[in-house]
């Protein structure tokens, strides 16, 4: 079957989607404009190319407001962000004006901002730059770079991913008795949802595995008939459900423990829709319906992280040079 792109059977979803299997950093990247104000934007195409000489590379989409800065610049800096720095890069994604008003920054070397809080940063002279389709390949060869202790912000599947969140959560499994395991789980129409005696939740279980045990995440899951892939952990807390909820019937499983949710994607589902499940638009969540404050508080972030676009895929759209928003397979 013919799968070019000028093909009508070319599947450009398709294409995102698996371009967006694979896992990258996110990072800035800056350079000053010929009138000494600085320039930047959120870039997940940076590759390292050559130690000898040092080279990187970063593309950029001919529809970026910035394209024509890039494809012209002599230097330009590539800030590597730390895990903790998503709204850095949510700001540089965006299309506003006063980016740089928004971060703490400095220059280096070559004038470039570098981001401050990065876990690492490179700048560059520009080496070469090559036209590649709706983006241009810019290489810089490294005049100077740093790099931190900090964990990196990770990037797959259109949603950003903490690295570090998957150590805290073996620590903590092993530090706690209570471990309390649940999902934020994507369907093609909206967020898993359960109805229970005490109002709405998110699908959890007393521990992870197994789809035999009806007390486990994948236990519960297997009863309501979702066949789910849970991607990365989206959070890692500790819960006193006394402190958290007001009402005195809280759930055995509720007990004062570390609680731990994936984010993750439903496949497939299995048999008759059972009665509890709810699957719930992403703009319709009935707020006052979820009884626990800390599981509300946790979606409320995944929702306004999904909002703004942090979770959309980005791979280059030719139309926008922007982000495309998560479908499933
Ligand atoms: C995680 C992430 C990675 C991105 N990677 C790139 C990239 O590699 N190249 C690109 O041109 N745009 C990329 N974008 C989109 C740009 O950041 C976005 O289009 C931005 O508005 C461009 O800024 P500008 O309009 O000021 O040029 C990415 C966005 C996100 C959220």
């Amino acid at each position: 079957m013919d799968h070019s792109p000028q093909s009508d059977t070319f599947d450009a979803q398709g294409f995102r989607r698996a371009l967006g299997a694979f896992v990258t950093g996110v990072t800035v990247v800056t350079t000053i404009q010929a009138d000494g104000t600085p320039r930047g934007f959120t870039a997940n195409s940076f590759t390292s190319v050559s130690l000898d000489p040092p080279l990187v590379l970063v593309c950029i989409a001919k529809s970026a407001s910035s394209y024509g800065v890039f494809s012209q610049t002599s230097h330009f800096a590539v800030s590597v962000l730390a895990e903790d720095q998503k709204d850095v890069s949510g700001v540089f994604a965006s299309k506003s004006t006063d980016k740089f008003a928004q971060v703490a920054w400095q220059a280096r070397a070559t004038g470039a901002p570098i981001m401050h809080g990065a876990a690492a940063h490179f700048d560059c002279a520009t080496h070469e730059v090559v036209d590649a389709g709706d983006h241009i390949i810019l290489l810089g060869r490294v005049l100077d770079f740093a790099h931190t202790g900090v964990s990196p912000l990770g990037y797959c599947r259109g949603a950003y991913v903490n690295f570090s969140l998957s150590q805290d959560a073996i620590a903590a499994t092993a530090a706690s008795e209570h471990a309390h395991v649940g999902a934020i789980l994507e369907h093609t129409d909206g967020i898993v949802l359960l109805e229970t005696k005490d109002g709405l939740r998110l699908p959890r279980g007393a521990r992870l595995e197994s789809a035999d045990d009806p007390k486990s995440l994948r236990g519960v899951l297997a009863r309501l008939g979702l066949v789910a892939h849970l991607d990365f952990i989206f959070a890692v807390f500790e819960s006193n459900p006394r402190r958290d909820q007001d009402h005195d019937h809280a759930h055995d499983e509720d007990r004062d423990g570390v609680r731990i949710f994936y984010r993750g994607r439903v496949v497939a589902q299995r048999g008759m829709s059972a009665p509890e499940l709810h699957i719930v638009p992403l703009s319709q969540v009935p707020w006052d319906a979820l009884s626990d404050p800390a599981e509300r508080s946790m979606l409320e972030r995944y929702v306004k992280e999904r909002h703004e676009d942090a979770f959309g895929v980005y791979v280059g759209d030719s139309e926008a040079g922007t982000v495309q928003t998560l479908a499933l397979a």
